[in-house]
This record gives structure tokens, C-alpha cells and sequence, in this order.
């Protein structure tokens, strides 16, 4: 259940101090990874969170597209990547945003996405929410509608949900 998968999550996660930078708490993630039943569970929960309504999954870079990927096999829909600029060939729509620390740019393909589809945005962690909110921008541009962002943990605390606003967030850690 619910509960057990957040447990199983939150005693599989490493927190590495001062990484990459002094003063950052890293959430290393490969341990949940390394764990298929695990990573297969975490999909499920994520595709039960929005009961599979939704048309395509947008992954966002790096470690978006590991959960994203198992959420998008898991649901039987197809796969959208968000890459961080210069990665993927043209055309593109792209959106800058600041991050937990510096900043990036986040593409899509313009063809990747269709009007009116129904689109979950899926990455590891939500922090301030700079990136989902780009992520959510660069879906609404493609004429789609963000029908939830899934992530794996949100840190308490830097504003990520309230600057998401209406958007449906489900995140399995912290749990109430
Ligand atoms: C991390 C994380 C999220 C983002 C969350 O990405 O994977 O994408 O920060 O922070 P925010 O809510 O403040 O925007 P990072 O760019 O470190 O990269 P990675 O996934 O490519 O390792």
C-alpha cells in the first residue's frame, strides 16, 4: 500500500551534505532505482495518483526520466522527454527557470506534444518548483494540459507546491 511504499522509499534514499555545493542536502536516488520491484511499485502508485487519465508522460532530465520511463510502461503511454538545452534536434520550445542552485534551460520537441492532450509531468524531486513550473509551461506552449506532476519526494519548506498552484501534485514522500 500507500504507506509501506513510502516507508520502502524513504529508508532506500541517501542524503549526501554538501553536495554538489557546500550547504546542499543531495537526495541520491539510485538506491530506489537499483530496485526493480520498488521502482515498478512507485510507477504503479504514480499512474493510480491520476487513475491513468492522462495521453502521454513528460519525463524531465536526469533522473525525471528514470521514473518517468517506469510511469510511462507501467500506464502504456507514450513517453515525452523535457532535456536540458542543446540536447535534443530542432524544432524546440524552450523555457529558462532558476534551480535549488544556478539555473537551466528545459526543451521540448514542438512535435512532441499535441493540442489538447492530457500530460503528467513526472521528475525525482520537487524542490522550489522552478523546474515543474517550466516543465508546465513548455506543455500548456504545445497547447496540451498538465493533468498532474509526480515526483518521488518534495522538500518541505521551499515553496515547490504553492508555486505550482493549481496544479495536482503527488509526491509519496514527505507523506501526512
Ligand atoms: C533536480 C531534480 C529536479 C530539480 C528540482 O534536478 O532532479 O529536476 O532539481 O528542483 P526545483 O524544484 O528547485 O526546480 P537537477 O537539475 O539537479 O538534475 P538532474 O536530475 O539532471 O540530476
Amino acid at each position: 500500500d500507500r504507506r509501506r511504499l513510502a516507508e520502502r522509499i524513504r529508508d532506500s534514499i541517501r542524503t549526501v551534505p554538501d553536495f554538489p555545493r557546500p550547504g546542499i542536502a543531495f537526495l541520491d536516488l539510485c538506491p530506489v532505482f537499483s530496485q526493480p520491484d520498488l521502482l515498478a511499485a512507485l510507477a504503479g502508485a504514480m499512474s493510480d495518483a491520476f487513475s491513468g487519465a492522462f495521453d502521454r508522460v513528460l519525463a524531465v532530465e536526469a533522473r525525471g526520466f528514470v521514473v518517468g520511463t517506469a510511469v510511462a510502461r507501467h500506464a502504456g503511454r507514450p513517453l515525452v522527454l523535457a532535456r536540458k538545452s542543446g540536447k535534443l534536434p530542432g524544432p524546440v520550445e524552450s523555457v529558462r527557470y532558476d534551480l535549488e542552485y544556478g539555473s537551466a534551460e528545459l526543451q521540448i520537441q514542438r512535435d512532441a506534444l499535441r493540442p489538447g492532450e492530457r500530460v503528467i509531468v513526472v521528475d525525482d524531486v520537487l524542490a522550489t518548483g522552478g523546474t515543474m513550473a517550466a516543465a508546465g509551461e513548455l506543455v500548456r506552449r504545445s497547447g496540451a494540459a498538465v493533468a498532474g506532476c509526480a515526483v518521488v519526494v518534495t522538500i518541505p519548506g521551499l515553496g515547490g507546491e504553492r508555486r505550482l498552484g493549481a496544479e495536482k501534485v503527488f509526491s509519496v514522500l514527505p507523506t501526512g
